[in-house]
């Protein structure tokens, strides 16, 4: 049967990650659940000043800054964004200059651990704002400013999420579906959703592959509503679509998007992603942040005890990483 990934091979993309990650059973974590057999994918190991979910997104990001003649890439997120530490990162490993607009005023700068502190080692310049997601508005401020400086700044946008970015993910459903060859097939794929690229990827190659209907490709929101979420993801995917040449357009029904585990919102972490992080590292020695990976295996154990995914079922859960974060929430986990 003809490849349907193959137009992906025609578009410009930096190798940036170490691929492909592995795909491994959390035996002890599913007896103790009793219910589904859970299998995890480790895109946490992806590499870039530790790893996770942007390092994908990066290999076609940073090969559009490269081809606009770009001498500089900025990016914005959260102090503690996973993004903007691996954006900063790759522009490291490739000789771009990295601006990253973090959020932390009125407040003062954060102390400078976890992503923030990688963030300063590998030599980004920080611009601290009031803003919030997307930050479209301070963004636009530092290009100009570096445009009058004589710069050609290059913009990643917030989470890496167009549709550039979110061919990684089209790339990861593509390598799943080799490794299933080994591993087998799962009755849903979990991952943590935020600003949808990572979930507009997965459909997408999820179409490519064929994947049966029955086969749930379910974000787990961290931080946004599905009625949000749900309409991002659908014109991601069909952004996404249309760069690949494929007439298919998704639909709101294509896109399963579960926000009853925001608790009291983004980052504000609870007994349940406290209980999530501490199961992972307790039974697999596996770490998961309170913030994005954390939350949806919360979700994750939650529909096991509720019998959602019950004995019989396989699961695999995507671990997009994010636990370079987990010094800076010491003080909310132990
Ligand atoms: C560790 C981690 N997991 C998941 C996500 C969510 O991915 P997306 O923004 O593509 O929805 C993020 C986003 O920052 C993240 O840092």
């Amino acid at each position: 049967m003809a490849d349907p990934f193959t137009a992906l091979d025609a578009l410009p993309r930096v190798r940036l990650a170490h691929l492909p990650t592995p795909i491994e059973p959390m035996p002890r974590l599913s007896a103790h659940l009793g219910g589904a057999e859970l299998w995890v994918k480790r895109d946490d190991q992806t590499g870039l000043a530790t790893g996770g979910n942007k390092t994908r997104k990066l290999e076609y990001l940073i090969a559009q800054a490269q081809q606009a003649g770009a001498d500089c890439v900025i990016t914005a997120g959260a102090a503690q964004s996973n993004h903007a530490r691996q954006t900063a990162a790759a522009a490291a490993k490739v000789g771009l200059e990295a601006h990253l607009v973090l959020r932390a005023l009125p407040s003062e700068p954060p102390a400078p651990i976890g992503n923030l502190l990688i963030d300063h080692l590998v030599g980004a310049a920080i611009h601290w704002t009031e803003e919030s997601a997307p930050y479209s508005a301070t963004i636009a401020q530092v290009a100009d400013e570096l445009r009058t400086a004589g710069k050609r700044p290059y913009v990643i946008p917030y989470g890496g999420s167009n549709a550039w970015g979110l061919l990684g993910y089209v790339q990861a459903m593509r390598e799943f579906t080799a490794q299933a060859r080994e591993c087998g097939h799962f009755d849903a794929h979990i991952f943590a959703t935020s600003s949808g690229g990572t979930q507009a990827g997965l459909v997408l190659g999820a179409h490519l592959a064929a994947l049966p209907a029955e086969c749930q490709v379910l974000g787990i929101s961290v931080s946004d509503t599905a009625d949000e979420l749900v309409p991002r993801v659908v014109e991601l995917t069909n952004a996404g679509a249309e760069l690949l040449g494929s007439t298919w357009r998704a639909s709101a029904e294509d896109v399963q998007v579960n926000d009853r585990y925001l608790g009291e919102g983004y980052a504000v972490v609870n007994a349940a992603d406290r209980e999530a992080v501490r199961l992972a590292a307790h039974m697999e020695g596996l770490l998961v942040d309170p913030v994005y990976t954390g939350r949806a295996l919360a979700g994750l154990i939650d529909l096991v005890r509720q019998g959602v995914f019950g004995h019989g079922t396989r699961v695999l859960f995507w671990h997009t990483g994010g636990y370079a974060a987990l010094g800076a929430f010491a003080d909310a986990l132990v």
